[in-house]
């Protein structure tokens, strides 16, 4: 049976890749995506999400536009990771289609409503939609929240904190506070997700929408090169996806996470109690280690069925 999801994104390369492997695959009903600012500004985001479901022919899905900056932060966007246009590289065009009129967080409330089973929110980007939709709803219908964000180790926004946590540690704070199931797909598994010029080359095999993806990769992989010396690019955003959607793909602990705000230095760090030194009480499943050739598996072989 289908697990009824709901993704909230800032795409950017790697949220587009994890949108395109819960379209393709049938352990998910995707009941609708939700836009944020992040790798870019909400604009631009938001006509990101449309592109890639147009370029697979799903405008079925709707897409509703959520907040264009931080709860009281200012806005910061990563375009020196994902271009000025937030999806870089391969030629895509413009949008033809429009998001719904409601904004993110009537829209994850309607849905979350209207479920017939209890809903799996995939955040994928700075946590402001998802902050502001338990605050106005609190948590009735939302089963867990499966986000990419945060590291036990180095950030990579600043040593000491991952974009998305960094971007709204106040956000951040309210949903890992919320009693809700969270499992955290932080920096320490995202990173074992490097896509390189094999999965490149076995995603150009795959067909149409491998080549986008590999295409995708190239420009990804151009900030992480520069930064890391990699050879390749962390799709940090689809591990989070597959998580959510095939148990055992990442090995998690449970454990105490707390979200850094008062300190600058330090603003946005996930303070995770890894080894239960404290007696804060464990409110996160945190990734710890990834199966890599059973994900890269997963997501080529789905990626290939979207033609
Ligand atoms: O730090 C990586 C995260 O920040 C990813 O979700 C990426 O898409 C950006 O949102
Ligand atoms: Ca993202």
């Amino acid at each position: 049976m289908s697990i009824p999801v709901l993704l909230d994104c800032d795409p950017g390369h790697d949220d587009a890749i994890a949108l395109l492997l819960a379209l393709a695959s049938p352990e998910v009903d995707l009941l609708g995506v939700t836009t944020t600012y992040g790798n870019q500004t909400l604009e631009k985001t938001t006509a990101n999400a449309l592109r890639v479901l147009e370029l697979v022919g799903r405008e079925d899905v709707p897409v509703a536009a959520g907040a264009a900056a931080p709860l009281r932060r200012q806005l910061v966007v990563a375009a020196h990771v994902h271009g000025e246009s937030g999806l870089d590289g391969p030629a895509l065009p413009p949008p033809r289609t429009a998001p719904v009129s409601d904004d993110a967080v009537t829209f994850l409330a309607d849905r979350i409503a209207a479920a017939r089973r209890p809903v799996t929110l995939v955040p994928t980007g700075p946590l402001t939609n998802v902050a502001r939709f338990l605050r106005a709803h609190g948590g009735d219908g939302v089963d867990r929240i499966v986000l990419m964000g945060g590291a036990i180790a180095e950030g990579n926004m600043t040593p000491a904190a991952e974009f998305n946590i960094w971007a709204d540690p106040e956000a951040a704070a309210i949903v890992f506070a919320s009693g809700l199931e969270i499992h955290m797909l932080g920096l320490d598994v995202t990173h074992q997700a490097l896509l390189g010029r094999a999965e490149e080359e076995r995603l150009r095999q795959a067909g149409r929408v491998g080549c986008f993806v590999a295409d995708l990769n190239v420009f990804f992989t151009r900030y992480h090169r520069e930064t890391y010396g990699w050879d390749g690019a962390p799709i940090h955003d689809a591990v989070a996806l597959a998580h959510a959607i095939v148990p055992g793909l990442v090995e998690t602990v449970h454990c105490n996470v707390e979200i850094e705000r008062e300190s600058e230095l330090c603003r946005g760090r996930t303070v995770v109690d890894r080894w239960h030194r404290t007696e804060r009480p464990a409110n996160a499943h945190v990734g710890v280690a990834l199966d890599r050739e059973r994900f890269f598996g997963l997501l080529i072989e789905r990626v290939g069925s979207l033609g």
